[in-house]
């Protein structure tokens, strides 16, 4: 299965930290349609709210405003298999690798007779075979960051949400794991949120890059690239250039709005 998604005019504000009591808007109407097998990657600035989004995707923060759908169903209804790349790895530090990916796949309810088909198809692709037994301080950066990558493919989600999951691996490694997203994507056809700052990286993969600025979705470029795409082609570096110019375009006008303001007053965001 692979999910749609409906985001209109989602608000979400945290508690302030200047003024006590008042809160801090950080998305002030989200709105953005994905469709089933959509590759979507998201461009915005640090702090604009990408990981707050993608949290609400995850059923992880039911306190926000508007509607949001998974495939018609609010995020975290049962049956609606959701894999979270966080930015920062979210490792259990007491279990092994391995036992990392038994309980995510224990969690999501997949049977006990395809762990072991999946942990090697994912360890494999990952590069993570011979690191199965190690625990994650035993890891490197990038190697639990390619864990986190298991973890979050294993379960075989409708639904995969990645937060920068390349930014910590070297060139090499990440060229090589864009390709095999690429290919689960091309085999699976699920859909994939994809965060990340790296315009070039966005160009490559995307079918649409969304930039975020001043809490709002600002744009929704469409890739009209055709697949498989030369990583190296003048066609990419064309598209980026022109990625990077609307992303700059994005900042010059969020930057004219009232980005983050603290307002006096409780939040108004409610749990869905
Ligand atoms: N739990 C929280 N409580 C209060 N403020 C928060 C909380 N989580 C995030 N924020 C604030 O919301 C804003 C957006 O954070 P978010 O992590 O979504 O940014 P981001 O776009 O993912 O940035 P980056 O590219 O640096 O990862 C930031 O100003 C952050 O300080
Ligand atoms: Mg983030």
């Amino acid at each position: 299965m692979t999910a749609t998604i409906t985001i209109r005019n989602l608000h979400k504000s945290f508690p302030s930290r200047e003024i006590p009591g008042g809160y801090t808007s950080i998305l002030k109407g989200v709105s953005l349609d994905v469709q089933a097998g959509e590759f979507i990657c998201i461009l915005g600035s640090s702090g604009c709210g990408k990981s707050t989004l993608l949290n609400i995707l995850a059923a992880l923060d039911p306190h926000y405003d508007g509607e949001l759908l998974i495939d018609g169903k609010a995020p975290g209804t049962p049956g609606i298999k959701v894999g979270y790349l966080f930015q920062e790895d979210r490792l259990l530090p007491w279990r092994t690798a391995e036992e990392n990916i038994d309980f995510a796949l224990a969690a999501a309810g997949a049977p006990k007779s395809v762990w072991k088909e999946r942990k090697e198809k994912y360890f494999s692709i990952a590069g993570l075979s011979e690191y199965r037994k190690l625990y994650p301080h035993q890891l490197s950066g990038g190697m639990r960051q390619r864990l986190s990558l298991v973890r979050a493919l294993a379960i075989e989600p409708d639904l995969l949400l990645m937060d920068e999951p390349f930014s910590s691996l070297d060139e090499m490694t990440a060229r090589r794991l864009r390709m095999d997203i690429l290919e689960i994507w091309r085999a699976t056809k699920r859909t994939i949120v994809f965060v990340t700052h790296n315009s070039y990286e966005a160009s490559f993969l995307a079918d649409r890059v969304v930039i975020m600025a001043g809490g709002v979705v600002h744009e929704a470029i469409s890739v009209n690239l055709p697949r498989p795409r030369d990583y190296d082609g003048q066609a990419l570096f064309d598209m980026n250039r022109q990625v990077i110019a609307r992303f700059i375009a994005s900042s010059v006008t969020a930057s004219g709005t009232s980005p983050l303001v603290a307002v006096a007053g409780s939040s108004p965001n409610r749990p869905k």
